[in-house]
């Protein structure tokens, strides 16, 4: 049995997304992460800052303030901050601002693929970069990006999304039906910064989405992934012709708030503009079926004080998530290099 206190693993020497870059224009804006409030801007050359929304004189919110001259403006006192946290202008001070203790807390940035990307901990430089979403910018597929916001851990939300036994039950209908059950078998590999199963022998979904991407049904090959700090991963290959992948970055806003940004590329022998009305609207259903039930089983646990799970071998990736994210947060997850562990597991579906 797995038993954790109400605080997740914080897994805080990662990237995280904060916004979409079509989102921060001339107003700053802010966002959280772990909790901690974070201003976002853009100075005079479109260069993104982060900083602790905390003015270092008065602890006013800088969020509140404006960009001016291409750099934070506090609204109380008026010091200008850089996107490096440096204080570069103090209004009522006669000469420079040049002292240290000046300066904003900032936070490593990227931006790429339309991302705002944050590094979590401004204390230490970031020793990677962000993700890459490998078919955000694909010409052949309908790339479709989608926020969805969870009442729970990264934990919970990540295996939520790449747990099939209660695909039938919660989402019956839309996706697999609790019917006719065959058993199939889930090749699970795990590294020591991610893991994986691959479904094989997995009949074409009967549900909505199933028969609309592929109505002659087709060998289907289903892999579902877990990559640190937070990425989730499900690739359908159906046929030969449809080919889905849903890649998403989970950005913990607080403990038990996670935002989902999801890029979903979907190949298939239907246009984009007739799939999209179709398939988009059971996705949402599907994804706020999925946020009731994640916002219940938070509640429930805080309710008891802590984090107390029982799993079965079909459990196949939520186990060993959790490991991962504990593993990262304390900074010791061995060597990478490490050949995957292979285990194999019956599953009826
Ligand atoms: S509190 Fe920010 S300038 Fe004084
Ligand atoms: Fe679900």
């Amino acid at each position: 049995m797995d038993t954790t206190l109400l605080t997740p693993p914080r897994v805080r020497r990662a990237w995280y997304i904060l916004c979409r870059s079509e989102e921060l224009r001339r107003t700053p804006i802010l966002r959280r992460l772990f909790g901690q409030p974070i201003v976002l801007f853009r100075d005079g050359s479109g260069d993104v800052g982060a900083l602790l929304d905390r003015c270092p004189h008065r602890n006013v919110p800088l969020s509140e303030g404006q960009v001016h001259e291409g750099t934070l403006q506090c609204p109380y006192h008026g010091w200008q901050f850089a996107p490096d946290g440096a204080c570069v202008h103090v209004p009522a001070l006669d000469g420079p601002a040049t002292k240290s203790m000046h300066r904003a807390t900032a936070y490593p940035v990227r931006e790429q693929q339309g991302f705002v990307w944050v590094w979590g901990d401004p204390d230490h430089a970031p020793d990677a970069e962000p993700w890459r979403f490998a078919l955000a910018d694909a010409p052949d597929y309908l790339v479709v990006r989608r926020e969805v916001r969870a009442q729970a851990t990264v934990h919970a939300v990540a295996e939520n999304a790449l747990d099939v036994p209660h695909t039938a039950f919660l989402h019956g209908g839309l996706f697999r039906n609790d019917r006719d059950r065959k058993p199939i078998t889930c090749v699970v590999q795990r590294w020591a910064d991610r893991v994986e199963c691959e479904y094989v022998g997995e009949a074409r979904p009967e549900g909505i989405v199933g028969r609309i991407l592929s109505p002659s049904g087709g060998v289907v090959t289903h892999f579902d992934r877990f990559f640190l700090p937070s990425i989730v991963q499900v690739e359908y290959r159906i046929g030969t012709e449809n080919h889905v992948l849903v890649d998403a970055a989970l950005t913990p806003v607080d403990d038990y708030d996670t935002l989902l940004y999801a890029v979903v590329a979907v190949k298939t022998r239907l246009p984009g503009w007739l799939l999209r009305p179709v398939a988009l609207p059971v996705a949402l259903r599907i994804f706020g079926q999925d946020a009731v039930i994640l916002a219940k089983q938070t509640e429930r646990m805080k309710h008891f004080g802590e984090q107390r799970f029982v799993s079965t071998e079909i459990d196949v990736l939520g186990p060993h998530i959790l490991k991962l994210l504990q593993r990262a947060e304390a900074g010791d997850l061995g060597d990478l290099e490490r050949p995957p562990s292979r285990r194999d597991v019956t599953m009826l579906l």
